[in-house]
Formats: structure tokens, sequence, C-alpha cells
């Protein structure tokens, strides 16, 4: 039975009620709104509606409900509820009578479930902090087991400068503890209680808030009702920081596939992580670097609808906002589904450390410390930019690498080019040389490792 039967003489045409009811995904928040209704209990008790000895039955039965919804949290799904506070009252009702029509007092749907809607994101967010962490925590250790290793860096997909695989992953272990923080921020800014709002007006019974909002844990209560109901923002910042964390993901992905490719052959994934070919026998696929990728589309996706759900919505709570839900469900879940696939394609990963090398070699990602070589001998670097160009298409054209060339060939570009120039053509020198903070020289970076290790809890 629907909690508003009174005002209405004809049932809900069925394909209606299909349209509106949200049990079959508004299930999840069952353990909110139970905890939601024993902290409304007790508030009803302070303000006199309840008696001690109601109260105490009302939260027996509503923790006799919260153990069935642990064992069975799905159970409900198919239960004739329109949504899961219907359900909630409906089975309190079934264990307690009508003492049970009682908790609604004072207490619309609107305000329990922007409540249900921020405890559960709160949940979340330590779950999702967790996996952020973990990630973080596999790059470090890849970092830490492939330190040595050189491969090119990129710019344009072109090689440009050397790097380490270790310098590589610690550049995503940054971007993921800014996603970590940003999910702090969030948090930071929605951990206020809406319950005690009512419909939108505010509850019309005496109640201390602020001590509603400490019973449920949360930092303190919200400051207008009318916002309390109506605002969905800290849906579309939880978004965002999912967005922009897949979009890290994505392009990690993206990388690792390129790495993995016949092409570049930096690395092999395992066979955990890939799947094979219908037709082409030899063929072994990166699917779980490729899901990643193409996943962040879908998320992105859920903040983008809640935008265009939201933006011409006038105050305070219309049914559209029953629409905030299921994206964000799905939206969290790939995020974290992703999180957890991005640490495992690392588990097993094996590096092709003399292929690494061997394209860190060629391409003449050596260029720039020609050039800066010569700024060293005096040579403005504008200068040496322009003759170390022209010695790259010299040997080009021979078919070699910078430091094969003979002294004579270097010195036709030249005079100011000596022997010791084959030492800063190294792979080590171009390396060793980047010793600035956040340069890839393998001393900063093996200290950048411990550090990171050390906040990661490693
Ligand atoms: N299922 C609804 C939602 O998700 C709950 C609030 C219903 N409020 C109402 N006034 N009909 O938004």
């Amino acid at each position: 039975m629907a909690l508003w039967g009174g005002r209405f003489s004809q049932a809900a045409d069925e394909r209606f009620r299909l349209l509106n009811d949200s049990l079959r995904f508004d299930y999840r928040f069952a353990k909110q709104d139970i905890i939601g209704s024993i902290a409304w209990s007790n508030a009803l008790v302070r303000v006199g509606v309840l008696s001690n000895d109601e109260q105490k039955k009302l939260s027996q039965a509503l923790n006799e409900l919260l153990n069935e919804v642990e064992a069975n949290p799905k159970g409900m799904i198919a239960a004739d509820a329109e949504d899961i506070h219907s359900w909630v009252e409906q089975q309190l009702i079934a264990k307690v009578g009508d003492l049970g029509k009682k908790l609604h007092t004072g207490r619309s749907r609107n305000d329990q479930v922007a409540t249900d809607l921020r405890l559960w994101c709160k949940a979340q967010v330590i779950q999702l902090h967790e996996l952020l962490t973990h990630f973080q925590q596999a790059l470090v250790l890849t970092a830490e087991d492939y330190q040595t290793v050189v491969m090119p860096g990129y710019t344009h997909l072109q090689r440009a400068q050397p790097i380490t695989f270790a310098h590589w992953c610690l550049a995503y272990v940054e971007m993921i503890e800014r996603d970590q923080s940003r999910l702090s921020d969030a948090l930071a800014r929605f951990d206020y209680s809406p319950l005690g709002s009512g419909a939108l007006a505010g509850t019309a019974y005496p109640m201390d808030r602020e001590l509603l909002a400490k019973d449920l844990g949360f930092k303190g209560a919200t400051r207008n009702s009318l916002d309390s109901v109506a605002s969905r923002d800290h849906i579309l910042e939880l978004l965002s920081v999912a967005s922009i964390s897949m979009t890290h993901l994505s392009r990690y992905a993206e990388d690792m596939i390129f790495f993995n490719s016949g092409e570049a052959n930096f690395i092999t994934l395992s066979d955990k992580v890939t799947s094979g070919s219908s037709l082409m026998p030899q063929k072994k696929n990166p699917d779980a670097l490729e899901l990643i990728r193409g996943k962040s589309g879908r998320v992105i996706g859920a903040l983008m609808g809640l935008f265009m759900t939201l933006k011409g919505l006038p105050l305070a709570y219309n049914k559209d906002m029953q629409e905030d839900k299921e994206g964000l469900f799905d939206a969290l879940e790939t995020w974290s589904d992703c999180l957890q696939m991005a640490a495992l394609v690392l588990e097993d990963i094996n590096l092709n450390t003399a292929r690494c090398k061997e394209a860190a070699e060629q391409g003449y990602a050596n260029a720039t410390e020609l050039a800066d070589y010569l700024v060293e001998k005096g040579i403005p670097f504008r200068e040496a930019h322009h003759i170390v160009g022209e010695a790259v298409v010299g040997a080009i054209a021979k078919g070699k690498a910078l430091e094969a060339l003979t002294l004579d060939e270097l010195k036709i570009f030249s005079d100011k080019i000596e022997e010791d120039v084959y030492l800063i053509l190294s792979l080590e020198s171009c390396l060793v040389k980047r010793s600035a903070k956040g340069g890839v020289n393998p001393a900063k970076v093996a200290e950048a490792i411990k550090v990171a290790k050390m906040r990661l809890g490693l």
C-alpha cells in the first residue's frame, strides 16, 4: 500500500507505478533508512511525541529489520512498495502494528531521502578512499620493482626524452592522490544532516537538529531547509571526482595498451587480464584496460546527465530528483571496479627491459642533451638547437643514433664537439642530469618512491 492513499479515490495505473517506483534501485539505502529512522525515533522522544517505551519497541523492531537487511541486502527488491522508505515503514508496521505508524511524525520522505543519500555517499567515500590508496600502493610497488628500467618518454606520441618506468608509475600516483584529496574535499562539504528539514519548510516539532545530526555521525546539521531537500550538488561533486579519476584511469589504460602493443612491446600483460580472439588464434587482447578506457565515458555521462536533470528545477523537491540515483550508483560502482582492475593489471605485469632500453636509445631522445652540451661550450641555446636539428637529420641519413656517429662525423655540425660528448649522450647521463625537484634522476625517483611508500603505509 502506498504511503499517501487518503487523497486518492482511484488506484495508480500500473504503467505509472512502474515509472514512479524506485525500490528496484533505492533498496541500496535500506541500512541508512533504518539507521536514520532509529535516530528520528530518539528525536521524537525528545520532543514528547513518543514515550521511551514506544521508542524502545520501535528501535528494537528497526534493529531486527537491520539484521534482516544485512543478511539479505537485496531481499526487498521485488516487494510491493513504492520506495525504500515505504518498505521500511511497511516492515515496521508489520512488526509492531499501529505504533509503527507514529514514526513518520514531523518527517518527510524529502528530508529522509536526502539524509539516506548523504549517509550512503559517506560510506562510499570511505570505500573509494581505500581503493584509491590500494591503486597507488600497486603503482608504487611496481615502480620499486622496475626502478632501473629506462624507457622512452613521449610527447605527441613521439619519443621525446628517456625516462624510467618508475617515474611513469609515480606520475599516476600523483594524479590518484589528487583524486583522493578531491574526494575528501567533497565529503567535508556534504557531511551535514538534512534530517529535520521536513518536506521543505522545516519540521514543525522543536527538534534539536544538531543533536540529531551528531547521532547520525554527521559533522553538523544543514542550515536551510529548502536547500537541504532541493540540493544535489554533492552528487555532482562526487560524479565530478569520479569523472576526473576515470579520466586518469583511462589515460593510464591508454598508456598501458600502447606499451603492450606489438609496436612498442615494452610490457606483457598477464593472461589473467587479457582475452583471446574467436578468429585469430595469435591474439591476446588488453580487454581489461580497454574496458577501463571505455567505461570512463559512462561515468562522465552520468555527471552530464545529472547536470541536465537539475539545471531547470525550481525549489524545492521535484520527482525529477529521483533520477539522481541510478547514474550515481552506476558511476561509483564503475569507478570502484575500474580502480580494482587498474591495480590488478599491475600485479602480474612483465616488463621487457631490453626492449624498453632499446626504444629509449632510438628516436634521438638524447638530442636535447647534445643541445645542452653545446650550450655548455658557449653556444646560445637557440643556435645549439638548430645545430642539433641538423645533426639529427645527418644521423637519420646514416641510419645511426647520435652516439653512434664518430667524432669526425659529429664535428661536421660543430667544431665545439669533443670526445666528452659520448658521456653526455648516454641514457644514464640523460637521466642523472635531471635532478631538480620532480625530475627523472634515479636517486630522486628512489627518494620519491620512499616518500610515497611512507605516505601509503607501505
Ligand atoms: N523516491 C524518492 C526519491 O528518490 C523519495 C522522495 C519522495 N518524495 C516525494 N515527495 N515524492 O527522490
